[in-house]
């Protein structure tokens, strides 16, 4: 993948129904609703990779509070929300980009470690958070999908 067409850059609210373009928000309104109020609240703060057209590609965000108990601590630990990129895009290189620009955000803003939660039964994510560093597991528990593995990467 040519990564100079790509940018990645912190959602505005008033775009946010192009992220519709990324995941199908129509159809999971309890989500959309959720993540729209948090970035609004000021609680999430969502970052989009676009191509050189602007179109919306991949999302990841970072959660400060809440979410899950033990997963966040203010001014150290925060939580890794909703890696997501467009089902025609994946595999290649632009789940990683996302991380990649995230950490270096976190980093910048004091954090020393980021957390996150993903389904045992997703290899592809398991994989990828894996050879990101997220080494440590935090939790296990049973979930409405399934169960869920917590991790923790040391930033
Ligand atoms: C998980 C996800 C965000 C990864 O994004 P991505 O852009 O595909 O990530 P990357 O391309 O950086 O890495 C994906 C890995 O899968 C491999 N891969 C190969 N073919 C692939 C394909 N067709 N699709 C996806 N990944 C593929 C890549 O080579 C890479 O392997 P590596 O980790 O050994 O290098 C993406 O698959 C996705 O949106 N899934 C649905 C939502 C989801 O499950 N999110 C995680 C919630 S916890």
């Amino acid at each position: 993948m040519n990564d100079a067409k790509l940018s990645i850059e912190k959602l505005n609210l008033e775009d946010f129904e192009k992220c519709q373009n990324i995941w199908d928000m129509q159809s999971d309104p309890k989500h959309k609703d959720k993540f729209y109020n948090d970035i609004k609240n000021g609680n999430r703060i969502t970052f989009i990779c676009k191509n050189e057209n602007g179109g919306f590609l991949g999302e990841g965000s970072l959660v400060f509070n809440g979410e899950y108990e033990n997963f966040t601590i203010p001014n150290e630990r925060i939580y890794l929300s909703h890696l997501h990129v467009k089902p025609e895009c994946r595999g290649q290189g632009i789940g990683s980009l996302l991380c990649d620009h995230i950490f270096g955000y976190c980093k910048k803003n004091g954090y020393s470690e980021i957390s996150l939660v993903v389904l045992l039964s997703n290899f592809r994510a398991l994989k990828l958070y894996h050879r990101l560093g997220f080494t440590t597991i935090l939790d296990l528990f049973e979930g409405d999908d399934g169960e869920n593995l917590g991790m923790l990467k040391k930033l």
